[in-house]
């Protein structure tokens, strides 16, 4: 080997060593969950500005034990009419609180795709799972631009409390448009950001005005929507080719009646 060729033997091999030292030194934090080729964070999107990851540390508040009295996860559950052998995407699934309720309405003919980007979440998912001796759910680790789904095969894709946090929306709007049947519906589910008594951070709620001027432009109808939940948006979506019947947005009411 001559003394050039040693010496750019040397530099790759310094430069894979720097590179593995800074992704294992990274602190657990929302930057740290970008992978090293992703290309960079959007702070905001058509006016909106992107909140920050939720940390795998905060997960016990997802499963916290008055969850279902305040969000009535049941209720929302019952609305998605998700049928037995159906393929469900729990996207930004965190610890599988919805995850694991999936598994048990799709049964053993269905399957769960439980995605998320932080490995910790997933592992948090893979043992509850276990522990309640669940076998459809198939956990996915993805990466900010892509939730690794198969094309063309999904019935729901379930948003809850994750698609303001995407810091790279336009191309996992794309990722999710390719992965739906033609009749597959993506199920938005954010806190109302027009209700000033629904106890969350601005960053971390979204407006049905906001929702309609992300959605559509991406290929997306609106094929459904339920007001009725006591915090949060419902609006279900379909690719803008679905069979499915398009519907108008109905405004929410900025004044909260006393
Ligand atoms: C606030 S938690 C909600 C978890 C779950 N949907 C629930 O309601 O219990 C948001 C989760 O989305 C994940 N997430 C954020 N951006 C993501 C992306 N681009 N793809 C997949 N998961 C993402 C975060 O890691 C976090 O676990």
């Amino acid at each position: 080997m001559s003394h050039r060729q040693s010496l750019a033997a040397c530099h790759a091999l310094l430069s894979l060593v720097l590179c593995c030292t800074q992704a294992a030194a990274a602190p657990p934090t929302s930057a740290a969950v970008a992978m090293p080729r992703d290309p960079p964070a959007q702070d905001t999107y058509r006016g909106r500005k992107i909140a920050q990851t939720m940390h795998y540390q905060g997960a016990p508040w997802l499963i916290r034990e008055s969850r279902e009295r305040e969000e009535q996860c049941a209720t929302l559950l019952a609305t998605l009419k998700v049928k037995g052998g159906d393929t469900v995407c729990d996207l930004g699934c965190g610890n599988g609180f919805y995850s694991l309720k999936l598994a048990r309405r799709v049964g053993d003919q269905g399957v769960i795709l439980a995605v998320d980007i932080q490995q910790e979440m997933l592992g948090l998912l893979r043992a509850r799972a276990e522990s309640e001796n669940i076998h459809n759910i198939r956990p996915i680790l993805a990466s900010v631009v892509d939730p690794g789904l198969p094309s063309g095969q999904i019935d729901l894709v379930l948003l809850v409390d994750v698609y303001h946090e995407f810091s790279h929306p336009a191309a996992m709007l794309q990722a999710i448009h390719c992965s739906l049947k033609p009749t597959g519906r993506v199920a938005l589910v954010e806190f109302r950001q027009e209700d000033p008594q629904v106890p969350i951070k601005p960053l971390h709620k979204m407006s049905k005005a906001q929702i309609m001027k992300e959605f559509p432009p991406a290929g997306f109808k609106l094929v459904g929507q339920f007001d009725g939940l006591p915090w949060q948006h419902v609006m279900l979506f379909a690719r803008a080719d679905s069979p499915l019947t398009e519907v108008q947005a109905s405004p929410w009411p900025t004044e909260i009646s006393p």
